[in-house]
């Protein structure tokens, strides 16, 4: 611990909920990573953690899993306090880190039940356990397979079932599906439901807002540190933007047309997007722009994250 420390006194957690941040901040040297954040996870929802790159994602899932210490405000998991008890947090919390760290030495289930001793499950509970995991994730015909061998979808797909390993309550899963494809990542969306039905609650970072929109029952999306909104997927998406928006490919600053004022414009590279409480609003547009692609849709948690971050997502 440093002087900079600032804890605050804990924060009253009801039963119903997983996971409690106030003021949470993490700094590393100058930098604010997380900058006096709160928000709180109720047992059984599935959050998500949206954000571009850097916005401190991993770093407030790092802290709840105990992995990064924090700086100042308070954080509890369930009732118990991060900095005083990351013993038991760690017992009843599984963890998919953003970077593979398997161990490339051993194979499929030997990563599985070297993972297992670390929780004190018996050899023979372990076997069992690692069986119906690689069923449940596909992968028991590659159980003898060394890790190296394993294709990135593969591997990541063998991190989430070692995060199942000591059937824990809160699942933290830090991009799970980057670089699995898309059949992958549907089976593992699927997977992803039924652990929800079984009431365990996750907290999910992703890139995918098809996935944040699919799965997540409650989501923030943070920037620099900070949380910018928070609340439903279709919460976020019917109070940030209108409901259509119109894509216009290849435009550039010299023709935006003449607009009513229900009409917003915003502009990401080389894509400009009209957005729009109706769709009559913006077929016209089309028109006035022939030469270029364009794509008139419902507007989704995409629009509100390029809205609100100001960026592509090109992460
Ligand atoms: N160990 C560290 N030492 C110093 N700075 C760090 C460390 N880990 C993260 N940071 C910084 O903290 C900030 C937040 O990083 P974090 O990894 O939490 O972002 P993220 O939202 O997970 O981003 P990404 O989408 O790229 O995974 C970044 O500016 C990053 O450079
Ligand atoms: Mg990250």
């Amino acid at each position: 611990m440093t002087n900079e420390q600032t804890y605050a006194p804990d924060q009253p957690i009801l039963p119903q909920q997983a996971v409690v941040a106030h003021r949470l901040l993490k700094k590393y040297g100058s930098l604010t990573a997380v900058d006096q954040i709160d928000f709180t996870v109720e047992k059984g929802e599935a959050f998500g953690l949206l954000g571009p790159n850097g916005a401190g994602k991993s770093t407030t899932m790092r802290m709840i899993y105990c992995r990064t210490p924090f700086t100042g405000g308070s954080l509890r998991v369930e009732k118990w306090n991060v900095h005083q008890h990351p013993k038991q947090i760690k017992a009843i919390v599984g963890v998919v880190p953003q970077e593979n760290n398997l161990d490339p030495d051993l194979n499929v289930i030997e990563n599985l039940l070297v993972y297992a001793r670390y929780f004190r499950i018996g050899e023979d509970e372990a076997r069992v356990r690692t069986q119906q995991l690689l069923s449940f994730i596909g992968l028991t015909e590659k159980q003898d397979t060394h890790v190296e061998a394993l294709s990135g979808g593969m591997k990541r797909r063998l991190i989430v079932a070692r995060a199942l390993i000591n059937h824990p309550r809160i699942l933290i899963m830090d991009e799970p599906t980057t670089g699995l494809d898309p059949r992958a990542r549907h089976d593992l969306w699927d997977r992803l439901r039924e652990l929800r039905r079984r009431r365990i609650t996750i907290l999910l970072s992703t890139h995918y807002m098809e996935e944040a929109e699919k799965l997540c029952d409650r989501l923030i999306i943070m920037d620099q540190g900070k949380i910018l909104t928070e609340g439903t997927p279709s919460q976020l998406v019917e109070e940030s933007v209108s409901k259509f928006v119109l894509e216009i490919h290849g435009a550039d600053a010299s023709d935006l047309p003449d607009l009513s004022p229900k009409v917003t414009v915003q502009t990401h590279g080389s894509t400009r997007y009209y957005f729009a409480p109706s769709a009559e609003l913006l077929t016209p547009l089309i028109d006035q722009h022939p030469s270029h692609k364009s794509l008139l849709r419902p507007s989704n948690l995409e629009d509100v994250f390029l809205r609100l971050t100001g960026q592509d997502r090109l992460q």
